[in-house]
């Protein structure tokens, strides 16, 4: 494997900061709606983790898995490694991700949700890569925009490393 350095992009702070406040963007929207918070496996668990803690109002936590098939750059192919275990006909759903970069995943997991009668599906992403996308994506609700660097911790990784970091930060590889 390539050697590289981890340097910090977004301090523990400032994320913990932005985090409570997108909270309160989905608490004031959601509330009595109790929405389906479907964590995605597996880098949305620590943001979610942090945003569950500070909405309050009702919601029902849930995990689903996905993958867009090696190589796609074309919408409708996903294979769902883990389904959500409650059914979702007339619920909202709210996608919890760590990162939006292509955005194919999440915009795939949002068509097959609606076809199977959710009332609505939203994005909440701790970070989304500021690039241009080939398809119509919403993004309702994120922490940070960043530049289309390769970024690990708070949930990301590299090679299944560095999900415990508490700050996210980017991959600089070494020259040799
Ligand atoms: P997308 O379908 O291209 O938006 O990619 C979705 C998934 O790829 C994310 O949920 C991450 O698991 C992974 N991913 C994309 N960019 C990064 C990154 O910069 N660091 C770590 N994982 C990433």
């Amino acid at each position: 494997m390539r050697e590289y350095q981890v340097k910090e992009l977004i301090d523990r702070e400032t994320i913990e900061r932005r985090i409570a406040e997108v909270a309160k963007e989905i608490e004031r929207d959601y509330a009595g709606k109790n929405p389906i918070m479907a964590v995605v496996l597996k880098g949305g668990f620590v943001f979610a983790a942090d945003l569950l803690r500070s909405i309050d109002t009702p919601f029902t936590v849930d995990f689903i898995g996905a993958s867009s098939y090696e190589g796609t750059q074309s919408t409708g192919d996903i294979k769902i490694t883990k389904d959500l275990d409650n059914p979702i006909t007339g619920r909202h759903i709210i996608l919890v991700e760590d990162i939006v970069d292509s955005g194919l995943t999440l915009y795939n997991l949002g068509e097959v949700l609606r076809k199977r009668g959710a009332l609505s599906v939203k994005i909440a992403t701790l970070l989304i890569k500021k690039i241009d996308r080939p398809f119509p994506l919403d993004v309702d609700y994120f922490g940070f925009e960043i530049p289309d660097e390769f970024v690990v911790g708070w949930g990301l990784d590299y090679n299944e490393r560095h999900r415990g970091l508490p700050f996210v930060g980017y991959v600089e590889f070494t020259e040799d």
